[in-house]
């Protein structure tokens, strides 16, 4: 046999590159690629690439100038480094990456991971391999299974990919050029995959799409299937104890999910719905196709649903004609519906995409002053929102052991982090916690018998207990 090739992967962006990070993998394992945390000592080199804004996308090539000087040392030694660029910047820019960085000896964009094996061959025999299509084949389907091993290293929570794609077209995006139009996996292959997990000590689940509540999937009755339809059979398999999905959008909102909110106690009631901006004219221009009021309706929704819901979001600043009183808006939406988390960015034009071609009209200094008062306020609430939990008992699933000896960490059904002193043998299960301390963005606790729950509805099942 051959000996072991080493891998090391270096994944940036969304969850969804995490995820597809894991699958690469899973697919080169088979090749007898084993993972390494290092670049100096690998045979193959990955950068798994996002190009969301430009600093995400420029990161590549200052990445990529340091793997010349890596790959030049191997050389040294007489060991060949092969160096692939992944993910949405390939996919992008594979030419100019070929261009840019002559040390790049495999382009492969986000549809073609199955093929990596054959573009290693052929970058071993023709020096370079580029492959950056969107073929029809379903690139879910030729993905080997990842060894139950590979699985349990993996944890306590997972993520499973329902959707790819988006059909949106917001006027400052790149993912639908990216990852091309929306595509759904079939209910049963996704159901297959989360029992897979179960058995293998997994006890949430997030399903995760790039667009996960547009997701339309076929059933196994045949009929189309949505997100909330999916998520009631996925709560039915035994030994998943939580449910999550993102990231959403809020026009794709049915009454489906909404009842999945209402019936599945699994499924955790915290939800990220971006909205952008707080201004219609704003909201307009981006292509969202929904208005404020629309945003605010589908909360209420949800809110009827669930009363111990909570909310995060993505924000914009700056985007060409944002004017201070649509940033104003934006402010006051943030202040009504009060999020316990959000992630703001500044806006970035990026080629190809309608918004790079509209006037800037937003000073750089302009935008760090928004950002500013934006972050402020996003974390003045997400701090109320972590401290209002201390006094109450909320249900936690331990995932880890903590830095600390003795102590697990988990997360609450905000994802908060939550610590307690405790027996690693809690791993894996959801036990109810009483917290008692706010430390940074970490809620401190201790564990309570199973008492009634404070928040309404927020009863979960107990693994293994
Ligand atoms: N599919 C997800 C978002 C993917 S990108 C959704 O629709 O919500 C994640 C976030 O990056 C977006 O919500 C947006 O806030 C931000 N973003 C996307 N393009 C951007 C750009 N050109 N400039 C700044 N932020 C951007
Ligand atoms: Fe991008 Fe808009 Fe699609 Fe989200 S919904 S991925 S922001 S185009
Ligand atoms: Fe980035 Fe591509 Fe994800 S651009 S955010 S890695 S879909």
């Amino acid at each position: 046999m051959s000996p072991k090739r080493k891998l090391h992967i270096k994944s940036y962006g969304c969850q969804m590159n995490a995820y597809d990070a894991q699958r690469m993998v899973d697919t080169l394992a088979v090749e007898g690629f084993v993972e390494t945390d290092s670049a100096d000592d690998a045979d193959l080199v990955i950068l798994n690439t996002c190009h969301i804004r430009e600093k995400a996308s420029e990161k590549v090539y200052s990445e990529l100038g340091r793997l010349r000087l890596t790959k030049q040392e191997a050389a040294g030694e007489g060991r060949q480094m092969r160096i692939a660029v992944a993910g949405c910047v390939a996919q992008a820019e594979g030419d100019e990456i070929i261009r840019r960085a002559p040390a790049v000896d495999i382009v492969v964009g986000p549809q073609s991971y199955h093929h990596l094996p054959k573009l290693i061959e052929r970058a071993n025999s023709e020096g370079r391999a580029i492959e950056t299509e969107f073929p029809a084949e379903d690139k879910f389907a030729s993905l080997p299974q990842p060894a139950p091993a590979a699985i349990r290293a993996r944890g306590i929570s997972a993520f499973v990919t329902v959707q790819e794609g988006c059909d949106k077209f917001c006027t400052f995006c790149v993912v639908p050029y990216t990852r091309g139009a929306e595509v759904s996996r079939p209910v049963a292959k996704i159901a297959d995959d989360a029992k897979r997990l179960a058995d293998h000590g997994v006890r949430e689940i997030t399903l995760i799409g790039q667009n996960v509540n547009a997701y339309h999937g076929e059933g196994p009755d045949g009929a189309t299937w949505s997100l909330g339809k999916l998520l009631h059979r996925l709560a039915d398999i035994p030994g998943i104890a939580r449910l999550r999905y993102s990231t959403s959008h809020p026009r794709d909102v049915d009454d489906s999910l909404i009842a999945a909110h209402r019936d599945l106690p699994a499924l955790m009631p915290f939800v990220h719905l971006p909205v952008q901006s707080g201004s219609d004219r704003i909201l307009a221009a981006m292509n969202r196709k929904h208005t404020v009021r629309d945003y605010c309706e589908t909360i209420e929704r949800f809110r009827r649903a669930r009363q111990d819901i909570a909310f995060s979001s993505d924000f914009i600043v700056g985007f060409p004609g944002e004017k201070v009183e649509d940033f104003s808006a934006t402010l006051a939406l943030v202040t009504q519906i009060g999020y316990g988390a959000a992630y703001s960015f500044k806006y970035s034009p990026r080629p190809g995409t309608p918004a790079a071609e509209m006037q800037e009209t937003v000073s750089t200094a302009e935008m760090d002053e928004r950002l500013a008062r934006l972050q402020d306020l996003i974390n003045s609430q997400q701090s109320a929102f972590n401290a209002a939990a201390i006094g109450t008992t909320t249900d936690v699933l331990f995932e880890a052991p903590a830095r600390y000896p003795g102590q697990i960490v988990g997360r609450s059904a905000y994802l908060q982090p939550v610590h307690v002193m405790g027996s690693a043998e809690i791993i894996g299960q959801v036990l109810p916690v009483r917290i008692e301390k706010l430390e940074r963005f970490s809620l401190l606790g201790t564990l309570a018998a199973p008492i009634s729950h404070d928040r309404p509805a927020a009863s979960q099942m107990t693994i293994g207990a």
